[in-house]
């Protein structure tokens, strides 16, 4: 894979190993990936391949066993924690396979978040909140508490979430799991939007229609990158 120092996001021989009960995992072995500002990828491969993993250290949730990763320039490893949750809350957006709503926030709360941590004021946070939960048609649950709503309602608020913030990059795990057709396509759209306005995504599917709105498709295999394609719509 060619060297790129002008990607957003350098990855270089990234592996990550678990340790659990002496059982070693390798879910990530070697993997070389450079993604440009703007671009729209999508991961895929089979279960246990290693697709959330990787989002998780893309995200800085998790740290690599070995490797490098630069973001935007700088070494990922030598950054503090501060500097690191920094760049988590202001420039990552998340939608995970569990949802990772905070239980004791309600649905506007949760929403509003990313906003607070951004330092925008109560009156344009509600604008963006309510705005956010309009397009994933939530207004009406705003008050309700996570654990009085149905998985794709869940899931749903933290797209919500994770749109309203307008993060740089946005990483989502499955983000229409949870859905019917009719909304895994508005969430969809929701990201080619965001994706329009200079978002870099990071997407994991297994539905394949939607590996066609990507740009790019890196396909895993065993905790590898085995397969690059440009995706059939783009280009
Ligand atoms: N915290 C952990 N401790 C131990 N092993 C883990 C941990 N997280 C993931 N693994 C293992 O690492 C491998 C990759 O897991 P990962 O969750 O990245 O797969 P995935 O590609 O996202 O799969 P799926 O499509 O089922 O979500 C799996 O074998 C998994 O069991
Ligand atoms: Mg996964």
């Amino acid at each position: 894979m060619s060297e790129n120092n002008s990607a957003l996001i350098h990855l270089k021989d990234i592996s990550k190993v678990f340790l659990t009960d002496e059982i070693e995992t390798h879910a990530l072995s070697g993997i070389s990936l450079d993604i440009n500002e703007g671009e729209f990828l999508s991961i895929s491969g089979p279960s246990g391949c290693g697709k959330s993993t990787l989002l998780s250290i893309l995200g800085l949730l998790d740290s690599p066993s070995s490797g490098s990763y630069s973001l935007a320039g700088k070494e990922v490893a030598s950054l503090n924690n501060n500097e690191r949750s920094r760049i988590r809350n202001l420039d990552v957006g998340f939608i995970f396979q569990s949802f990772n709503l905070i239980g004791d926030l309600t649905v506007y709360e949760n929403v509003e978040l990313p906003l607070v941590y951004r330092g925008l004021k109560t009156g344009e946070r509600k604008t963006r909140v309510l705005e956010a939960l309009e397009k994933v048609q939530m207004s009406h649950r705003q008050n309700h508490y996570p654990h009085q709503l149905s998985g794709g309602q869940q899931q749903r608020v933290a797209v919500a979430r994770a749109l309203g913030g307008t993060p740089r990059i946005l990483l989502a795990d499955e983000p229409t799991g949870n859905l019917d057709s009719k909304n895994g396509a508005k969430v969809m759209e929701m990201l080619q939007d965001l994706n329009k306005e200079g978002a870099t995504i990071c997407m994991v599917t297994h539905d394949e229609r939607y590996n066609e709105i990507a740009s790019r498709i890196v396909h895993l295999f065993d905790g590898k990158v085995v397969d690059e394609t440009v995706a059939a719509a783009n280009h």
